[in-house]
This record gives C-alpha cells, structure tokens and sequence, in this order.
C-alpha cells in the first residue's frame, strides 16, 4: 500500500501534511511512501531528508495522484488535483468540508473514502490523532507572543532602580484548548492573566494554571454532551457584557478564542465593550475568521480604534508551519496505523469503530 503526498498551494498554506519523523514511522508500520519533488523546501526541509527517512521521490503531483492508494493532505486538493485523484483512494485532510461543499461532492462522485480529521470526537482513544487540539494547542501559544509584539509596554512586572514596571494584565476569552495554552504562555511571561468561559468545568482547569476565572452567573447548562459549549441565551450575554465591562478597563490584552463547532464565533466584545480599553490595549482575535468574537475585528488586519489595536488572526499557522507541520504529521500517523490493518496488510474502514466512522465523509 503506497501513502502519497503533495504539494500545498503555497499562497495559502505553509503546513505540510508529512514530515521525514513521521514518513519514518509510517513505514515502519509497512506503508511505502511517495512525495511531489521540493514537497517541504519552503521548510527547510530537503527531498534529501525525505529519501533517508525510505520516501520515494516523484517528479510531479500528477504522478504521486496516479499512484497512491491513500493521499494526505493538510487542506482540500485544488480541482485539477481531483480530476487527477484515482477511484477508491483514500483522502485524509482537514479538509473543513461544510465551507468546501463543492469540492468534496466532486471528489465522493470519484469514488474516494474522504476523512476528515475535524470531525474526530474528541474521546481518549482519539487524543493523539485530534488535530483540533494540536494546532489549537499552538495558536493559543502563538496568540500571546504576537499580542505581546503588538503590545507597546513590558510584560513582567521589573522593579528597577529606575522605578517599578507593573505586570500587564491579560484576560482570555474562552478556555478551550487555545485558551488554556494562552493562559499558561501569558503566566509564564509574567502577565496577570483572568480568565471566562460559559462552561462551568473550564473554572478548575484555569485556576490550575494560576489565572483567575471571571464568573457570569447562569441558570443554564451551556455544555454539550460532547464537552463543547452551546450558544447562550440573551440573559446570559447581559450578564456577560456586565461582567466584561469591569474587566475591559482593567485589562491590557484581551485574547478571544471562543468557538461553538458549525455556527459563527460567538460577538462577545460589542463596539462599545471595546472602547472601554486603555489606549495602548490589544484585543487579539483568534476567532476572526469564524465571524469574530470582537468588534472591529476582520481577518488578516489590524485595525486601530481609538488607541486599541484590534488584530483579527487569519492562517495562524503559517506563523509556525514547523511545529504546526510537526504536530499534525504525527496525528496522521495516528490515524493511519489506527486504519491500517498489518494482517490484512491494507486499509479496513471498519465502520464500527467512532473513529472511523466519525470522520468518513458519506454525504454532504
Ligand atoms: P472550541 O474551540 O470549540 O471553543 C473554545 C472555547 O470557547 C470553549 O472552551 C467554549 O466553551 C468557549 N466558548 C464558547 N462560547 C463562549 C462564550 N459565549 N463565552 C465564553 N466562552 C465561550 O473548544 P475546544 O478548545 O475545541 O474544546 C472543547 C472541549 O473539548 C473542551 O472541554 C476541551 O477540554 C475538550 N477536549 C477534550 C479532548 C479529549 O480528548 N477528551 C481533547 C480536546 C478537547
């Protein structure tokens, strides 16, 4: 069974789907591998490396789509690459199939297995195939350190012979798993960091990283049986606004991340929310391209408003590609030896197992 690879469109995606660590424990499950020549050079990373790893070199992508039996990839091929995919391949991407309809009817009439990894549920089982969490993992990370650039005063609090620098104050919307890791880079920067989430259990998990957790009262259960949040009532968006009012003026970096899977980002932060900042402040919205948590906020700007610099995040990865490439190659790994059955020695879309099943995109 040959697992294939290729190229990403460079003007959008620096990730790559494979990485020469995990090529090597691919094959070492007994997969033969082949790659687009240069697959991973903006990286760094030679076709030389790859080849010492057991990959095969081709000369196109064309070539790799013709011969391989399982393709991955980091997002949806572009449409001459499915008019080159062969019958019964098997694709595995992020291929966020709700916003790329078209392409993915067009690849199920080819008759492909398509996996999508966003749909994996978030079970035990699954951890270390969720590309979720990895590449959330790193925006929030990635969150903090461009906020803190933005930022036009220290972090830590300094007392100098000059005089004492106070520590910045950081508050965290949302403490999923880029808040989390948000809360945890902002603490060990030196920040004050607060923290608010609508669900209940988020309150331990901030407390346990030294933030404090910032309360709204609420009579309403705002998480799902799968542990994500629900869209809350309009009492509970005044209680929050109320909340946000103190904590706005205090704060000096507001970091949104909140998220409800398959609708718009929650607006959290009003136009008038925002104002109430200190000239000089930073609200960071990682949830930009999902509609946005903030006010003022659009993807891939920053824009300044009365002194604040509102920053609306657009292919955060691309700012780590290496590390966001290194995490999501070993997810894969995860996946296909979790496809992959060594006694039949090929693919068993065991429809039985939540993983599988899960992510195998039937219709859409
Ligand atoms: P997400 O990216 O969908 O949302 C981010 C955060 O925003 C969530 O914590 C959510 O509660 C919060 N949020 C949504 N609306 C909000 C609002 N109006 N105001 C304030 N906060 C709001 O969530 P993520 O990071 O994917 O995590 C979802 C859950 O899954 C978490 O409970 C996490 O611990 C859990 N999880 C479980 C895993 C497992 O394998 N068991 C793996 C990864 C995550």
């Amino acid at each position: 069974m040959i697992i294939g690879s290729i190229k990403e469109d460079l003007s959008l995606e620096k990730r790559v789907a494979l990485t020469p660590d995990a090529a090597k424990n691919i094959i070492g499950l007994g997969l033969n591998i082949i790659i687009e020549k240069n697959y991973a050079a903006h990286l760094g990373i030679k076709d030389e490396d790859f080849k010492k790893a057991g990959v095969e070199i081709k000369n196109s992508s064309k070539e790799v789509l013709e011969t391989c039996n399982l393709l991955i990839k980091v997002n949806c091929p572009q449409d001459d690459e499915i008019n080159n995919l062969k019958e019964k391949t098997i694709l595995i991407g992020m291929l966020n199939p709700f916003q790329n309809k078209n392409k993915i009817n067009e690849i199920l009439k080819r008759n492909v297995n398509i996996f999508s990894l966003e749909l994996l549920p978030r079970i035990t089982r699954a951890q270390s195939m969720d590309v979720l969490s990895s590449q959330s993992n790193l925006a929030g990370y990635r969150a903090v350190i461009d906020s803190i650039y933005e930022f036009e005063k220290a972090i830590p609090m300094m007392m100098t012979a000059a005089g004492t620098v106070p520590a910045a104050k950081v508050l965290v919307i949302g403490a999923g798993v880029a808040g989390l890791q948000a809360i945890a880079t902002a603490k060990r920067l030196g920040a004050i960091v607060s923290a608010t989430d609508v669900r209940s259990a988020s309150k331990e998990q901030v407390e346990s990283l030294g933030g404090k957790f910032l309360t709204v009262d609420k009579n309403e259960d705002m998480e799902t049986s799968g542990g994500y949040a629900k869209e809350v009532s309009d009492d509970y968006k005044k209680k929050q606004a109320e909340m946000m009012q103190d904590a706005l003026k205090k704060n000096d970096i507001v970091i949104c991340t909140a998220l409800i899977p398959g609708k718009p980002a929650p607006r959290i932060l009003t136009e008038n929310l925002v104002k109430l900042m200190k000239p000089g402040s930073i609200v960071y919205d990682l949830a930009a391209e999902q509609g946005g948590n903030s006010a003022f906020s659009e993807p891939g700007k920053v824009n300044l408003i009365e002194g604040i610099k509102v920053i609306g995040v657009k292919s955060l990865m691309n700012r780590l590609p290496i590390t966001a490439s290194s995490l999501y190659s070993k997810n894969l790994f995860s996946f296909i030896r979790n496809l992959y059955s060594k006694e039949k020695k090929d693919f068993y879309l065991n429809h039985e197992d939540e993983i599988i099943n899960k992510t195998l995109i039937k219709e859409i």
